[in-house]
C-alpha cells in the first residue's frame, strides 16, 4: 500500500509520467537487465544456474554438484542445499515407481516429475531425462519432439540422453540445433541393459575404454554441454575428463571428473528395507540413513495412535467455547442423539482435565 501511495503521489506531483520515472520502475522489476528478451521470470532472488555458470565453474576447476529429484519436496531440498544441477532422472522408474529397471517409465510420467520439480527448484539448472523408447527412432523428429515436450511441458532447462551410437549422436546434434541444451551419458547406460547384459561397469579393457573416450568426444562435437560418466574405472574417467573441453559428471566413476551426481534416494539412504536395498548401488555413499529415521517416526506415530497419546490437546487446536459446547449438548439431546451429546460433553471434560 505504501508503495502504491508513493507511486500515485509521484505521478500526480509530475503532472504527466516522465521517462526517468519509468526507467526507475523498469530497474525494479524482475527482468534481468542484460537480456534482449524478457526470458524466464526470476521467481526468487537467487539466480538460476545456467550453462554459463557451469562453464565458469569448470574453467575455474570448481566441482559441479548434481543430484536427482523427482517431486516438489526433493526439489526444494536440492535448491536449499545449493546443488548446481537437478536431474529429473529416469531412475524415478526404480526409486520412485519400484520397477527393477529404468525401462518402463513413460514420457507422461517423467513430465509429471519434471513439473513437480520445476515448482520446487528455482535455482539449480533443471535437466530432464529422455525416457527409453522416446528418442531412438532413426529420424531425429522423435528425439527433437520429446526434448521439446520436456522443456515446454516439463519446465526443464535442458535434457539428458543416453548412449553414443551414430544415430544417438545425430539425435543429440538435432536437439542442440533445435535450441535445446543436451547432456550426454556414457559408460553404463541403464537404458541399454539389454545389450550390456545387465547393470555392468564399462571401460574395463582398452577397447571399451577407448570407445568411451571416442563417444564422449563425439557427444562434445555434437554440441553437448556436459557428459555423465557412469560406472567406469577412475583412470578412464580421468582420461575422458582430460580429453574433453566440456565438464564430465561422474557417478561411480571416481574423483577425477568435473563434477559428481548421485541419486537422491541412494545418497539419503532412503531405501533401507531389505527388499529395496538392491537398488542402492555399491559406489554410493549414504550420507544419512533417512530410511531408518522415517521408519522410526512412522512406528512412533503408529504406537502413539494405538496408545491414544496422539493427537493430544496441542494437536487439537480448533476450539469451541463453553457456551457453544453447552448449546451443542442441548441441541444433540433435542435431536434424540443422546450418545453424541454425552460424547461431546465427555470430550470437553477430558480436554479440560489434560490441560
Ligand atoms: O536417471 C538417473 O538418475 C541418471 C543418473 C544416474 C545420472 O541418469
Amino acid at each position: 500500500m505504501a508503495f502504491l501511495a508513493a507511486f500515485s503521489s509521484a505521478i500526480s506531483s509530475l503532472g504527466k509520467p516522465s521517462f526517468t520515472l519509468f526507467r526507475h520502475f523498469r530497474c525494479m522489476n524482475n527482468v534481468p537487465e542484460n537480456t534482449v528478451y524478457s526470458g524466464p521470470v526470476t521467481h526468487s532472488p537467487s539466480q538460476r544456474v545456467t550453462l554459463t555458470h557451469l562453464r565458469q565453474k569448470h574453467r575455474n576447476g570448481e566441482p559441479i554438484t548434481m543430484v536427482t529429484a523427482y517431486d516438489y519436496p526433493s526439489a526444494v531440498h536440492l535448491d536449499m542445499a545449493g546443488i548446481d544441477v537437478c536431474l529429473v532422472g529416469d531412475s524415478a522408474s526404480m526409486v520412485v515407481h519400484g520397477h527393477d529397471t529404468t525401462l518402463p517409465i513413460t514420457l507422461e510420467e517423467i513430465l509429471v516429475h519434471c513439473r513437480s520439480v520445476a515448482r520446487g527448484a528455482k535455482r539449480p539448472l533443471l535437466v530432464g531425462d529422455l525416457p527409453f523408447g522416446t528418442y531412438e527412432s532413426s529420424s531425429n523428429q522423435q528425439a527433437v519432439g520429446t526434448a521439446v515436450r520436456i522443456l515446454k511441458e516439463g519446465g526443464m532447462d535442458a535434457i539428458k540422453l543416453e548412449g553414443g551410437s551414430p544415430s544417438r549422436i545425430t539425435a543429440a546434434k538435432a536437439i542442440v540445433e533445435a535450441g535445446i541444451a543436451v547432456m550426454g551419458h556414457v559408460g553404463l547406460t541403464p537404458q541399454a541393459i539389454s545389450v550390456l547384459g545387465g547393470f555392468k561397469p564399462q571401460g574395463k579393457n582398452v577397447a571399451s575404454a577407448v570407445k568411451i573416450v571416442e563417444i564422449a568426444l563425439a557427444l562434445q562435437e555434437a554440441g553437448c554441454f556436459s557428459v555423465v560418466l557412469e560406472c567406469v574405472p577412475a583412470p578412464v574417467a580421468a582420461a575422458v575428463t582430460a580429453a574433453l573441453q566440456i565438464p564430465t559428471i561422474g557417478i561411480g566413476a571416481g574423483p577425477f571428473c568435473s563434477g559428481q551426481v548421485l541419486v537422491y534416494h541412494d545418497l539419503l539412504g532412503m531405501l533401507q528395507h531389505p527388499l529395496h536395498a538392491k537398488v542402492t548401488p555399491k559406489f554410493c555413499k549414504q550420507f544419512v540413513q533417512a530410511g531408518d529415521v522415517i521408519n522410526k517416526a512412522l512406528v512412533e506415530y503408529k504406537e502413539e495412535v494405538i496408545k491414544g497419546s496422539f493427537p493430544g490437546p496441542l494437536q487439537s487446536p480448533y476450539k469451541i467455547s463453553e457456551r457453544e459446547a453447552n448449546d451443542l449438548f442441548n441441541e444433540l439431546q433435542n435431536l434424540g442423539l443422546d450418545k453424541a451429546a454425552s460424547a461431546a460433553s465427555e470430550a470437553v471434560k477430558k480436554f479440560d482435565a489434560s490441560k
